[in-house]
């Protein structure tokens, strides 16, 4: 949004890398292809920090179970851990931990207009949903705005439905700094990066999410594997028959694991029906995507045994997250309580 003022060159500084995700269930493929592997690519291939929190604040705005939060929490960080993160790469840390991120809450919402925030597609998608219209629901571009601004962040990789909120971020940070940063700026407007995440489709074809219930978790392996990937909805082709590839479920979700040979073999396979003069059909192309998941986070599942049996190695590296991002917090609250007159 254009601002009256003329906006302050952002302040300059290392670069880093921000992005949160919520504590909100079961951790599945849309979430791992979506954001969890490009978080852990992003720690060799970011030439700067790499910050990653659990944004649990976020999750009270739909989830009032105190037992249910606490278990996602957990699994969530034992998921990224299992999945690569590396805690001496990249900063893992829960967003309660960091005191100043409420703070710097209020600062923002005291600059930001009702009108900014009722324009928010995802506030107005979760109300016509049902979410209950709490004042916490409405701040919550206030709330992931002061994530992002708080650790200076320069780039915010995002899925598609959460630009708007980082567009939103770079406006609450250009009035901020046109309010107070008088003599220099106080907060880093950010980019946002669109995730370079491949469509995943739910079992039923849809994007997979949990609210659609049509998800497949990670860290499933086994028979009930196989009986969730049995559900994934097809065309009623009979065995023997060719098999469409376009608009495929089965064929886009075995994408994901298949490099360029393997796709080209399947393609054969689905477009005679047969594979090595034998019928093919959409059961074997399950029991393969079954087979793909369960060796793709092989090692991953055999890590996450181990943290799952360790909480205390897990929280060990949360609290250690915690004190670096708030290194970084804290000089930013500490500037910004001085030009808003609070010290
Ligand atoms: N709103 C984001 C989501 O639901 C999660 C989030 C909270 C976030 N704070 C953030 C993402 C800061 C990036 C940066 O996906």
């Amino acid at each position: 949004m254009a601002d009256a003022h003329s906006p302050k060159p952002a302040p300059q500084g290392p670069q880093r890398v921000l992005s949160g995700i919520q504590p909100s269930g079961t951790i599945h493929l849309g979430n791992y292809f979506g954001a969890i592997a490009q978080h852990v690519a992003l720690q060799d291939e970011f030439p700067g920090e790499c910050l990653y929190f659990i944004a649990d604040y976020h999750a009270l705005t739909t989830l009032r179970d105190p037992a249910a939060l606490r278990d996602n929490v957990f699994n969530l960080a034992v998921t990224y851990l299992a999945c690569g993160l590396d805690p001496d790469k990249a900063t893992l840390f829960r967003q309660s931990d960091i005191p100043e991120v409420t703070e710097l809450t209020w600062l923002l919402a005291t600059v930001t207009s009702m009108g900014l925030l009722e324009r928010a597609v995802s506030y107005k998608d979760k109300a016509d949903a049902g979410v209950k219209r709490t004042t916490g629901l409405f701040m919550y571009p206030v709330l992931m705005a002061s994530d992002i601004l708080v650790y200076q962040s320069s780039l915010v990789p995002v899925g598609k439905d959460q630009i708007q909120h980082v567009e939103m971020t770079q406006d609450m940070a250009t009035h901020f700094n046109s309010a107070y940063g008088v003599d220099a700026p106080l907060l880093r407007r950010p980019e946002w990066r669109l995730s370079k995440a491949p469509y995943v489709p739910g079992l039923d074809g849809r994007k997979m999410s949990k609210s659609y219930g049509n998800i497949i978790p990670l860290f499933e392996s086994g028979k009930k594997l196989k009986k969730i990937v049995g559900q994934v909805v097809t065309d009623s082709a009979t065995l023997g028959e060719p098999l469409t590839v376009e608009g495929n479920n089965v064929y886009a979700l075995l994408e994901l694991f298949y490099d360029v040979g393997q796709l080209a073999e399947l393609r054969t396979w689905f477009e005679a029906g047969a594979r090595d003069g034998k019928p093919f059909g959409y059961g074997h192309a399950k029991q393969l995507l079954a087979a793909e998941i369960e060796a793709h986070f092989a090692s991953a599942r055999a890590r996450r045994e181990h943290l799952l049996a360790h909480p205390e190695e897990v929280e060990a590296i949360l609290q250690r997250g915690a004190a670096r991002a708030r290194v970084l917090a804290r000089e930013t609250i500490d500037a910004c309580r001085r030009a808003c007159g609070l010290t």
